[in-house]
């Protein structure tokens, strides 16, 4: 399909080696104790088509009741906005900026797109299509990583700031501190952020949202053994691990792990590692902290972002808050 108006697609590439990253990550992870690994590897390929999967699943609410949510207020919350320009962190397949950006291009007052990712595949085939449907937004990428590239983001007049899909929940305590803090810097007076949030509810709901019964989950949760196999040269036995989800009512949290069911020794060459499992232990993939409008409100403010509106589902499994 041609494109009637020109387009411009710029990409940066701010990252850096990620292998060098992976192998950092995994030598700090998993020579600690409690072992852990920062869910930011579940995402390779297979991770992403696991994920996609993972999305459309019965017992996983949280992408439909968010996309509701979006579908029922982006008019309302466009209007309260008008922004010049839609940034969003963690855009992926732009899905749910869409919606955003059809409401926001109804009324006139949106000129560019700018999805921030990890990965520069995925931000070029979400810009092609994007720019299919919405022949004259500019769309500006930007690849990167939330915890260092942020302030790399151009500033495009007045701005809507979107982290959506619960991504803040994999922030634990003084990352997410530290994120919010950096979306603040970008924020001026006039411009607002929206983010998603997955609120606490019944311990069984959530856990069945992480424990689905076709193991499409404990597959996403295993592949981050597979991945390290695959690039770093590692000999984890996928079959002995496994896929275990706690509820950690202190901390408000979801807990992914991966347990060795007989003890073992793994050595990661490219790490330059062995790391010992005791039958039992285990290896946490993901923290999935869970909201409410309060904890959620706090957050914001704590850093100086003012809570504006708030919209959840007629359930209130899902709720979005817009600020500035
Ligand atoms: C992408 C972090 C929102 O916490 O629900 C889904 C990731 N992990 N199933 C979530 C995930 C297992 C997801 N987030």
């Amino acid at each position: 399909m041609v494109s009637l108006a020109p387009i411009t697609i710029a990409v940066h590439t701010l990252g850096r080696d990620s292998r060098g990253q992976l192998i950092e990550d995994v030598q700090r992870g998993l020579s600690a104790s409690p072992k852990f690994l920062q869910p930011r590897w579940f995402y390779d390929d297979r991770g992403c088509e696991l994920f996609d999967e993972i999305t459309t699943l019965p017992e996983y609410y949280q992408t439909r009741t968010e996309m509701g949510i979006l579908q029922q207020h982006a008019r309302a919350i466009m209007e309260m906005v008008r922004p010049a320009s839609i940034v969003e962190l963690g855009a992926g397949t732009c899905t749910k900026s869409r919606v955003l950006i059809r409401a926001a291009k109804g009324m006139g007052s949106l000129w560019t797109f700018v999805p921030f990712d990890i990965s520069e595949a995925t931000l070029r085939r979400s810009a092609s299509e994007l720019s299919e449907e919405f022949d004259d937004l500019t769309l500006y990428c930007v690849t990167g990583e939330f915890d260092h590239h942020l302030s790399q983001i151009p500033r495009f007049g007045r701005q809507l700031i979107v982290f959506l899909g619960s991504t803040i929940g994999n922030f634990d305590g003084d990352d997410a501190h530290h994120f919010l803090a950096e979306v603040r810097r970008l924020l001026r007076p006039g411009d607002h952020f929206l983010i998603g949030a997955d609120l606490v509810k019944s311990e069984a709901d959530l856990i069945a949202a992480y424990d689905d019964s076709r193991g499409v989950t404990a597959e996403f949760n295993r592949n981050v053994l597979a991945r390290i196999n695959a690039e770093l040269g590692a000999d984890f036995d996928l079959q002995s691990f496994a896929h275990e989800v706690r509820w950690n009512d202190a901390e408000h949290r979801i807990e992914m792990h991966l347990r060795a069911e007989r003890a073992q020794t793994v050595t990661i060459p490219a790490a330059d590692l062995t790391a010992r499992f005791e039958q039992g232990e285990t290896l946490r993939t993901e923290v999935c902290v869970k909201h409410t409008r309060d904890t959620l409100e706090a957050a914001l403010q704590s850093e100086g972002i003012e809570p504006v509106a708030w919209f959840t589902d007629s359930a209130e499994r899902f709720g979005l808050l817009l600020a500035g």
